[in-house]
């Protein structure tokens, strides 16, 4: 690959992207990081406010979906990789507004796909970054990238569309495409409707933290500075055409995590740590576990390195020295009236 590359990430001012992108401008001042992303309602425009002056980096406010700008980002830059993130991504509004999350989620990888294919300077790698939630849940079986696909619900089912439109490219024109399917990420700047920055909103504001149904949830939590490592190596060593888990051994009960984050918010003892939990209604049917196995990615030389203890500490630090950061966006009525969702 270039040695001076332009890079293209969409959903860049998100959560994982506003960290991959702080990166790669961090890291590499003679590379180009342009930014497509535009703005949805779980985005900060302080996340990216320390490199927003680089002369290495360029936002553009725009739509994944519009086939126009798109286009003309690809006609107008030489862009080398993709690092395609922009997506709706809450589980819960998935099942309110199933089409927004086909229009961005699948329309807007056809759109970038289409319009990377055909570009004139032709990308070196194409990432796609998908879930673990593609496997649909399980208790038993841990996947592997060649298990089947079973999501089920429609973020999850959206995510899934988008991967077979990436592979397609790869089987029709040997696009050079790679699929990353990770466990959930969390670290700072995470928008408070996901788990953790969820329930540690509402010890912020002395509520409980609310979960939903009484089955034995579970994820695998994997710290943000990691996962991004791990999108890196994929961009240097990773082979064209394989899709890749990125998972991590560190599997927390989400009633455990309530507790955790009780203990260290809150700093009550063992024998009250249960008063600050609300069991609320769960919706009919929720994944239990998504075991991964990332075999794949190991032989490339990854490892998660940073540990739960490290990962959840800074976090929790985080959301404390920062307690306005999402106040412009969040309704705090809607906080305490909203019930937590587990999935991501
Ligand atoms: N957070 C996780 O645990 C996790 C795990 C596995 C995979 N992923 C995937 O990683 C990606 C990023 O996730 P995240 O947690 O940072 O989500 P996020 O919701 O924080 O960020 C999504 C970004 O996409 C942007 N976006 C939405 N619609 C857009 C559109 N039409 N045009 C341009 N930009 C648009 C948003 O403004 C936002 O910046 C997603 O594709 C998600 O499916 C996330």
């Amino acid at each position: 690959m270039d040695l001076n590359r332009t890079i293209l990430v969409t959903g860049g001012s998100g959560f994982i992207g506003s960290h991959l992108v702080c990166s790669l401008v961090n890291r590499h001042p003679e590379w180009r990081i342009i930014n497509l992303d535009n703005l949805d309602y779980c985005c900060s425009s302080r996340s990216l406010q320390s490199i927003e002056d680089r002369n290495n980096y360029t936002f553009i406010r725009g739509d994944v979906c519009n086939s126009r700008l798109v286009n003309h980002i690809f006609k107008t830059e030489n862009i080398d990789v993709i690092f395609h993130l922009a997506a709706k991504t809450h589980v819960e509004a998935s099942f309110e507004s199933p089409s927004s999350f086909q229009r961005v989620n699948v329309d807007g990888t056809r759109v970038l796909l289409a319009a990377a294919h055909q570009a004139r300077h032709q990308p070196q790698r194409f990432i796609y970054v998908s879930t673990d939630e593609v496997y649909g849940g399980s208790l038993e079986e841990v996947f592997d990238e060649s298990s089947p696909i079973r999501p089920t619900n429609p973020y999850s089912a959206t995510k899934a569309a988008a991967e077979y439109l990436v592979r397609s490219y790869w089987d029709q024109y040997q696009f050079p495409i790679i699929i990353t399917r990770s466990n959930n990420i969390y670290g700072p700047r995470q928008f408070t409707e996901k788990v953790i920055p969820r329930f540690l909103t509402l010890l912020q504001m002395n509520k409980k933290c609310t979960i939903q149904g009484t089955l034995p949830v579970s994820r695998h939590f994997l710290f943000v500075t990691d996962a991004v490592k791990a999108f890196l190596l994929v961009m240097e060593k990773g082979t064209v055409g394989e899709i890749y888990n990125m998972g991590t051994s560190c599997e927390i009960p989400i009633i455990q995590l309530a507790q955790e984050l009780v203990k260290m918010v809150k700093n009550v003892p063992d024998s009250e740590v249960n008063d600050w939990l609300e069991f609320v209604p769960d919706r009919p049917r929720v994944d239990l576990c998504y075991p991964i196995k990332s075999k794949k990615l190991h032989q490339l030389g990854w490892r998660a390195e940073v540990s739960w203890a490290e990962g959840i500490r800074h976090t929790v630090q985080w959301y404390h020295d920062n307690p306005d950061f999402w106040l412009e966006k969040e309704d705090p009525q809607q906080i305490r009236s909203k019930p937590e969702k587990c999935n991501q």
